[in-house]
């Protein structure tokens, strides 16, 4: 006999309780959502975006506008990295960003990976020897600077924080090795449901390049920027941020022929800093395509066992 027995009737109404809170805290999340979502909206199309330091409407959502969702190569079950893509995003990330953007988890050699750029090792080994590397200590306790060896990550430009600050009119630039994957504006609550289905997964490098492309001389009326930050209604944290338009078009010279424009620029450099934020995600899918097709198979094995046990059993 259950111990539990005489209990039944409370648990079973307090299961019901808790799955009718559930059920109402649901509720209540989506519709919360829903609303931040419908304000997101209206600022977007610039309804509440009038707003003073005299004036205050209440709280205005960030970013101003959301992002275009870009046809990725690597989006989808199938997608792939563009090598020739990557080599430029790099370029592009090593003439211009690299001045105030470190890629500290970036080690040279993953520059020679074949579902990466895939540059050659003579080309990373090169690459990294223009690099000065802090090392040491040698034998009479000094810290040294060697050229870079492929194992060595890229150095960052700025000794410490305060330094990058203090350069940058006190803002530090992130480091930008994982910002594909640190960085997305929010997709409201349909979208996050959709999204699980359409296995979308590239918000990260749509706001980089919506945040690259996206800079506008004059502010619209109302919002009022302060010297030394640069009005961009796709960044996150406000109306605007302290980094200035990083490109113009013809800042990069391609030697495949690729259009040298602000947004071609955008893209290259956001396709590669998906790369350096996520450098398996061809071996993930890959692998997780072939886990589809294997449990697949076995279901079906499962099933027609499962028949074949049974068979004798009458039901
Ligand atoms: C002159 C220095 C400078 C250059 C060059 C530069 N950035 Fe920045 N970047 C900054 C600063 C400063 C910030 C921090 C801005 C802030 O928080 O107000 C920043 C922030 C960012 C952010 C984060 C935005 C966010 O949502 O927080 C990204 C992404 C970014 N930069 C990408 C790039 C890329 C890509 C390039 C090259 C095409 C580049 N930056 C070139 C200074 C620079």
């Amino acid at each position: 006999v259950s111990p539990f027995r005489k209990d039944e009737p409370l648990s079973r109404r307090m299961r019901h309780t808790l799955l009718a809170g559930l059920a109402a805290f649901g509720f209540g999340l989506g519709m919360a959502q829903a609303l931040a979502q419908d304000e997101v909206e209206a600022v977007a199309q610039g309804e509440a975006v009038e707003e003073t330091a005299a004036e205050d409407h209440g709280t205005v959502h960030y970013p101003l506008k959301k992002p275009e969702m870009m046809d990725w190569s690597f989006a989808g079950v199938f997608g792939t990295y563009d090598r020739g893509q990557l080599q430029r995003g790099f370029q592009v990330y090593r003439e211009v960003c690299a001045s105030c953007h470190g890629l500290k988890y970036v080690a040279f050699r993953t520059l020679a990976d074949a579902d990466g750029p895939g540059f050659t090792a003579a080309q990373v080994a090169a690459l990294a020897a223009e690099y000065q590397i802090a090392d040491g200590p040698n034998t009479d306790g000094d810290m040294f600077e060697r050229p870079g060896r492929p194992s060595d990550r890229f150095p960052s430009p700025f000794p410490n924080d305060q330094a990058a600050a203090v350069a940058n009119g006190g803002a530090v630039p992130p480091d930008l090795s994982l910002i594909a994957k640190a960085r997305s504006a929010p997709r409201g609550p349909l979208n996050t449901v959709l999204d699980f289905f359409t296995q979308y997964q590239e918000a990260g490098p749509d706001y980089i390049h919506a945040l690259l492309t996206g800079y506008e001389e004059e502010p619209p009326h109302g919002i009022v920027v302060p010297d030394g930050v640069y009005y961009n209604p796709y960044f996150l944290g406000g109306p605007a941020l302290a980094m200035p338009p990083p490109l113009s078009d013809g800042v990069v010279t391609y030697a495949d022929g690729s259009p040298e424009t602000i947004d071609q620029y955008s893209k290259d450099v956001s396709a590669f800093l998906m790369w350096s934020a996520e450098p398996h995600l061809m071996a993930r899918k890959r692998l997780g395509f072939s886990v589809i097709v294997f449990l697949l198979v076995f279901a079906t094995l499962m099933y027609l066992t499962k028949r074949r046990v049974w068979a004798a059993v009458a039901h």
